[in-house]
């Protein structure tokens, strides 16, 4: 069994980073013969898409040249390690009522077209199936269901779509919302409560 821990705050002292550190701890204490892979967004370079990326991507994969192969070598590895991973872990700090472009980069060398999702007749098919998808959210505000606040949270919604197009649907989402306001500890401390159940189940 394997958990991919993914990180994308910019800051070294963050609230996404405790939350996804206490899911990945819980996990390895429940599952002692599992592997924790990290994967730090801020830390690996992920270079931007580029017209040469996207030519490599719609070229038959036998027919690639040196420098292509090298073009999609970052996309590769980030794709095998995802497909490698039973239970998948997300930190995610809400930046500008989105997602870290950080975390926006990485998801652009994932969801590749051939690899992880497929045009077919019907449409289009993710290939990713059968993993587990957990996203830890840290934010300044409160974009609870129901409130007026609801239709600015351009995060968890993007990322439910996204990983269900590459076939992933079994995303579960804890907020830590608040974290701007007087009661930041007691929503970090009922997210981390939620996470240490989710993550003694997750299997
Ligand atoms: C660049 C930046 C943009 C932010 N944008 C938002 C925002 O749009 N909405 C919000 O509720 N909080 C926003 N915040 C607050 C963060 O979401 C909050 O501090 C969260 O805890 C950050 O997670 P981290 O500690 O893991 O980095 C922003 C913070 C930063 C640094």
């Amino acid at each position: 069994m394997k958990l991919l821990r993914i990180d994308a705050s910019a800051k070294k002292q963050s609230v996404s980073r405790k939350l996804t550190a206490r899911f990945a701890e819980t996990w390895k204490r429940q599952n002692p013969a599992g592997t924790v892979i990290e994967r730090d967004l801020t830390t690996t370079a992920i270079p931007a898409l580029t017209d040469e990326w996207v030519q490599a991507v719609y070229t038959d994969p036998t027919k690639l040249t040196e420098e292509q192969r090298k073009i999609l070598s970052v996309s590769d590895e980030l794709i095998a390690e995802l497909k490698d991973a039973d239970i998948i872990v997300i930190g995610a700090p809400m930046y500008n009522f989105g997602i870290p472009a950080t975390l926006k980069s990485w998801i652009d060398q994932v969801v590749r077209n051939g690899v992880t999702w497929l045009y077919t007749p019907n449409g289009p098919k993710g290939l990713l199936e059968g993993k587990k998808v957990f996203v830890l959210t840290s934010r300044g505000g409160a974009y609870q269901p129901g409130t007026p606040t609801e239709k600015f949270d351009f995060q968890a919604p993007y990322l439910k779509h996204i990983f269900g197009f590459i076939g992933i649907t079994d995303v579960t989402f804890i907020h830590a919302e608040n974290q701007s306001k007087e009661t930041a500890s007691a929503a970090f401390a009922h997210a981390t409560q939620q996470i240490q159940q989710v993550a003694v189940a997750a299997h």
